[in-house]
């Protein structure tokens, strides 16, 4: 164990920041847990954070006021951080941009000044999709290579995190890490927050949307939320040896005909046809579909286009864990935890194993 310290954590609420949170409190570190509108903890299992054996300090503040809005006292301890973890973003799709732009660029920019002001080491939270609309291998040490991002999101991540390399190269000690998409837990699939991939699983597995422009081998990297805030925690108990990586936080690679191959093994839900983006027309769907494609498919549209690798060998020399297995199984279990929670409809019979298509057991 590191010696203890204390990791002033934005966006301890959130479902990265929560766990993040609780790994370095149970690690015996103190955490300045930075709150926002929602002051509450909880885990990815549903249960409150209890801190301990370290502490948790509570601060109010928003990320887009310099100085992160904090009053007398709560900025003098934020001074005190040994470290900063940056979890705080707007993460939803299809919001205006000036959204994205306060909070993943400006909000950056705040908290760079006030670890650039203590010299406070930083672990940024980005996303693996910072790579853009591509194919093909994503390196870890790339950034902006004139790619075009696949929605305001991307963009202000990119900005983001192009503030970050350069406050780097101003002399301030960064590790950045990577997620791709986050999702449920890796044992078990169970997710607190059901957003990004889930929606649109939801609408695409009731059939309210059956065409859906995309390529059979496009792939979705899916990383289970322990995976993301085992590497971040890490990245900022083990400092030195992260200090100037990017670290790409992957998962389990799911192409979209895997996608298709094992929603076909659960009679109770609907399988959506994927045809080539060129093929697609929004405007052709029945008009009972085109609300759903609109304001749910629709923003998720460049994930099913991109046949992108995120290469993870900086993360791999770093935390020596094991790459995860193919996506089809964890596909399963997040399957299974919807629908055993009602999300997805009801749950489905259980088949025998050998008529599943590649033979492996449902959990
Ligand atoms: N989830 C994913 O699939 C995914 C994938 C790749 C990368 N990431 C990155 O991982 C990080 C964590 O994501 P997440 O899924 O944990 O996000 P999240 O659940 O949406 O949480 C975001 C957190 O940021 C806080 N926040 C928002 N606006 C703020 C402001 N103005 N001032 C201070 N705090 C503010 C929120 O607090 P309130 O709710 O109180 O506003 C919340 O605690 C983000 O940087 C995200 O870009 C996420």
């Amino acid at each position: 164990m590191s010696d203890p310290m204390t990791v002033l954590v934005t966006g301890a609420s959130g479902f990265v920041g929560a766990e993040v949170t609780a790994r370095l409190t149970a690690a015996g570190h103190t955490v300045l847990a930075l709150l926002h509108r929602n002051g509450d903890l909880v885990r990815n299992n549903g249960r409150r954070l209890t801190p301990g054996p370290g502490s948790l300090t509570r601060l109010t503040g928003d990320i887009t006021h310099p100085g992160l809005a904090l009053t007398g006292a709560d900025r003098r301890l934020a001074a005190t951080a040994d470290r900063i973890v940056h979890c705080a973003a707007v993460t939803d799709f299809g919001l205006p941009q000036d959204r994205y732009d306060r909070i993943n660029v400006e909000g950056t920019r705040n908290l760079l000044a006030l670890a650039l002001a203590n010299r406070t080491p930083l672990v940024h939270v980005s996303t693996a999709y910072v790579s853009g609309e591509r194919d093909g291998t994503a390196r870890e040490d790339e950034l902006d290579l004139g790619q075009r991002p696949g929605n305001g999101y991307e963009k202000s991540k990119l900005a983001g995190e192009t503030l970050v390399r350069k406050a780097a190269a101003d002399g301030l000690p960064v590790t950045v890490v990577r997620p791709t998409i986050v999702t449920g837990a890796t044992r078990t699939g169970r997710v607190r927050d059901l957003k990004t991939i889930y929606p649109v699983l939801r609408v695409l597995t009731r059939g309210l949307v059956r065409t859906v422009p995309g390529h059979h081998d496009a792939v979705l990297d899916l990383v289970p939320v322990d995976r993301v805030a085992d590497l971040v925690t890490e990245a900022a108990t083990r400092f030195q040896d992260a200090e100037g990586h990017t670290l790409h936080a992957v998962g389990h690679e799911l192409t979209l005909r895997d996608m298709s191959d094992v929603l076909a093994e659960y009679p109770s839900l609907q399988v959506p046809r994927f045809v080539p983006p060129s093929a697609f027309s929004a405007s052709a769907l029945p008009d009972r579909e085109r609300p759903y494609y609109d304001r749910v498919v629709s923003l998720y549209a460049p994930y099913f286009r991109r046949r992108v690798h995120f290469d993870d060998t900086h993360a791999a020399a770093f935390s020596r864990r094991p790459a995860p297995s193919r996506g089809r199984p964890y596909l399963r279990r997040l399957l299974d935890h919807c629908l055993a929670t009602g999300y997805l409809g009801p749950a489905p019979r259980k088949e025998p194993a050998a008529a599943r298509h590649d033979g492996s057991t449902h959990r």
